[in-house]
């Protein structure tokens, strides 16, 4: 508000006398210096560290007022003004990749009355060439970050960020370990592929998987991100492409740069034959007659969208028509054809009315902020994470201090910032605790790590935190034994370990006797600790909250040992040894398998019935560890999945693309690009034969 309230003012002094016209044009001047550092330094802090200090909100209003500044004094417009040049200069070593057709931003409309006025001015510059109502598309808009992929006839061969809109950085590698992007697009006969396309969308993670990011780092002193887009950015942005392999990135396509050899007509056909090629499209999108429709998608939208599961900050609204598209053009910076309306951030002011800290299963201690109650995007919110010593210094949080929370990801609350203003003198620094608030055992923080962590391994919420995690889904997924309960057979000491879950069978009667536990309850619960059973050796191996092993590196290690107890026996050496687990991991690993307490347990879970094999596949010999394999063309000899085997039970890799990475190319007859990558990045490329023979050396 009160930045257009200033351009106003400035407006209104046109046509006085000359001294206030030079006073407010110089005030201006300063006004737009200072606006634009303002906005360079939150692009740096947003797209090159993936750590902004402001809200989009914030971000939005600098920009706008930029932009109506430069409006009514535009000899104040620089050439290098970020209202020119959408997006971030480049500051990472990633190499830089230029877009064949840039990738623009969009104008924004913050309510209704912005959209009509959007429609009125397409239909005045569309004139005579349109008489009927406009037919618009309305998309939601992804919260994520945008990448161009290109295609050459069909095949994914290179991808990169935005950047600067005109040269971004070359991400191809990690682009092509994400599930959500075929290496190669669908031919069907109602959709040819193009011989050269730019496929743009959202790159982005939902809710369930930035949490689970974030728990983990919260647990093993990661980075913790603000949000999830800042996450999936980050989780891009990794030199080492395991690295973003483990994290489950989604994607939506919604547009298209340069492109050659195939003809859209309408945003609608676009939509529909990105979903045939196989790109992920989003489903949720409708053909508008008129802004009035459009306007109606908005409002619809405006709480429906908290129930997907990922972050969406408002709605695009596109010109249909290719036709119309190209007749209304662009600007600078954004096409004239669409433009996205955006939802209000949902972050809200309250007060910290305590800090508590939380033991984790891993001893993790994690400060949290007791709010006054106060509702957030419809949910009511009483505690915000802290995340741990280090956050709370940063943002100086203090209890009494009136903060902004944002339901991050609309999952987890969390502190944005204090508002330093709204502080008294009666905030209280809050200090971390010396001793475990539920053992007592003097805390620990190792060198060079940030969290603080109860050692006792007796600890009891240490215990419990073990016991829920065993039992929630993704581990052993006994349904019915949710938090409270695990609390409760705790408590009354029915349960010590997880072990003793199989074992409860035989006191049904104490059993009966836990608070609000009726026979019906604890026959459901006894049914799923008996089907647990059946879980697949990954889930027990990732239920056993081993530091460092999520769910990725349990798949791992399953896949590669097939049971629990090579695993057990596996020397550090052995473990370091298989593809994605590092030496930090196989320590963990191997520590936790020498421990005395958890070698009981696990006789325990065997001895009541819990021994899952994985059906290998399980590897023969390590003959190819850390080796990846690519094969291409035709193989005689063998089949593709029998050769991939082989590789597996070799102990190695198989991989559908080549990259510096690869350890081998088996090319077979007519072997075509995956070749010819391979020679330029000078992959070794082997015949069938030759595999053979590596293999039968084993
Ligand atoms: S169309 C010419 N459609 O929003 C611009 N963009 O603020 C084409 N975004 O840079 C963009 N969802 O990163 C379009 N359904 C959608 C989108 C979308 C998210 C992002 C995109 C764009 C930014 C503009």
């Amino acid at each position: 508000m009160s930045q257009d309230m200033d351009t106003s003012q400035l407006q209104e002094n046109d046509g006085q006398n000359t001294t206030n016209l030079e006073n407010s044009e110089e005030s201006a001047q300063k006004k737009a210096d200072s606006l634009r550092a303002q906005i360079r330094r939150a692009n740096v802090l947003y797209y090159a560290q993936d750590s902004p200090e402001i809200s989009d909100a914030a971000y939005d209003l600098l920009m706008r007022e930029l932009r109506d500044l430069e409006a009514a004094f535009p000899e104040l417009q620089t050439p290098d003004s970020p209202t020119l040049h959408p997006g971030a200069e480049i500051v990472t070593t990633f190499q830089p990749l230029l877009h064949r057709a840039p990738m623009l931003s969009l104008d924004n409309a913050f309510n209704a009355e912005e959209l009509r006025a959007w429609e009125e001015k397409n239909l005045r510059l569309l004139g005579g060439a349109q008489s009927s109502a406009i037919e618009y598309v309305c998309e939601l808009k992804i919260d994520g970050l945008s990448v161009s992929l290109a295609y050459q006839e069909g095949r994914f061969f290179k991808g990169g960020t935005r950047g600067d809109g005109e040269t971004g950085e070359d991400i191809t590698y990690n682009l092509q370990t994400l599930a959500c992007i075929p290496p190669v697009l669908k031919k069907s006969n109602a959709a040819s592929v193009p011989t050269f396309a730019e496929i743009r969308g959202e790159i982005f993670l939902s809710h369930e998987e930035f949490a689970r990011i974030n728990a983990d780092a919260e647990e093993n002193g990661g980075r913790i991100f603000a949000n999830p887009r800042n996450a999936a950015a980050g989780s891009l942005r990794q030199k080492d492409p395991r690295e973003t392999a483990k994290r489950k990135l989604d994607a939506f396509f919604y547009t298209v740069g340069a492109c050659e050899g195939h003809a859209f007509e309408s945003q609608m056909q676009l939509l529909n034959e990105y979903g045939a090629w196989g790109l992920p499209a989003n489903p949720h999108v409708r053909l508008c007659t008129g802004i009035e429709e459009a306007v109606a998608f908005c409002e619809e939208w405006d709480t429906m969208r908290h129930s997907l599961g990922y972050d969406t900050d408002g709605v695009v609204v596109k010109v249909n028509s290719f036709w119309l598209q190209q007749e209304l053009g662009t600007n600078s910076r954004s096409p004239r054809w669409a433009i996205a309306f955006k939802y209000p951030a949902m972050q809200v002011r309250t007060l910290i009315k305590d800090i508590e800290v939380q033991v984790g299963r891993t001893g993790a201690i994690t400060p949290v902020a007791i709010l006054q109650p106060v509702a957030v995007a419809g949910v009511i919110v009483s505690r915000a994470t802290l995340h741990n010593e280090d956050e709370i210094r940063r943002k100086d949080v203090r209890i009494g201090d009136t903060v902004v929370i944002q339901r991050a990801g609309e999952v987890i609350p969390e502190v944005v910032e204090v508002v330093i203003s709204e502080r008294d003198g009666t905030e209280k620094e809050f200090l971390m605790p010396t001793e475990c608030p539920s053992c007592g055992q003097t805390l620990v923080k190792p060198a060079g790590e940030v969290v603080l962590r109860c050692p006792n391994s007796a600890c009891p919420k240490k215990i419990l935190g073990g016991l829920q995690h065993f039992a929630s889904r993704g581990a052993m997924d006994i349904e019915g034994l949710g938090d409270k309960q695990c609390e409760q057979l705790i408590l009354t000491g029915l349960v010590k370990t997880p072990a003793d879950l199989y074992f409860l069978h035989l006191q049904k009667e104490s059993l009966l006797k836990v608070e609000r536990m009726g026979e019906k309850l604890a026959t459901k619960i006894l049914e799923n600790i008996e089907k647990s059973k059946a879980r697949p050796l990954a889930n027990l191996i990732f239920a056993l909250g081993i530091r460092h092993i999520g769910d990725h590196s349990s798949d791992v290690l399953a896949s590669h040992f097939g049971t629990l107890d090579r695993i057990r026996e596996a020397s550090v050496e052995e473990l370091s040894k298989v593809h994605e687990i590092g030496n930090t991991t196989a320590v963990s690993l191997s520590d936790w398998f020498a421990n005395e307490t958890n070698r009981e347990m696990l006789d325990k879970l065997a001895e009541g019935g819990v021994a899952p094999e994985a059906n290998l596949s399980a590897p023969q010999s390590d003959l190819f560890a850390g080796k990846t394999f690519v094969f291409t063309g035709t193989l005689v000899k063998l089949k593709r999945d029998e050769a991939e085997k082989k590789v597996k039970q070799l102990g190695g890799r198989a991989s559908g693309s080549v990259s510096k990475q690869t350890a081998y190319v088996v090319a077979g007859e007519s072997a075509g690009s995956k070749l010819a990558k391979a020679e330029q990045l000078g992959v070794k490329v082997i015949t069938e034969d030759e595999f053979l023979e590596m293999a039968e050396n084993s």
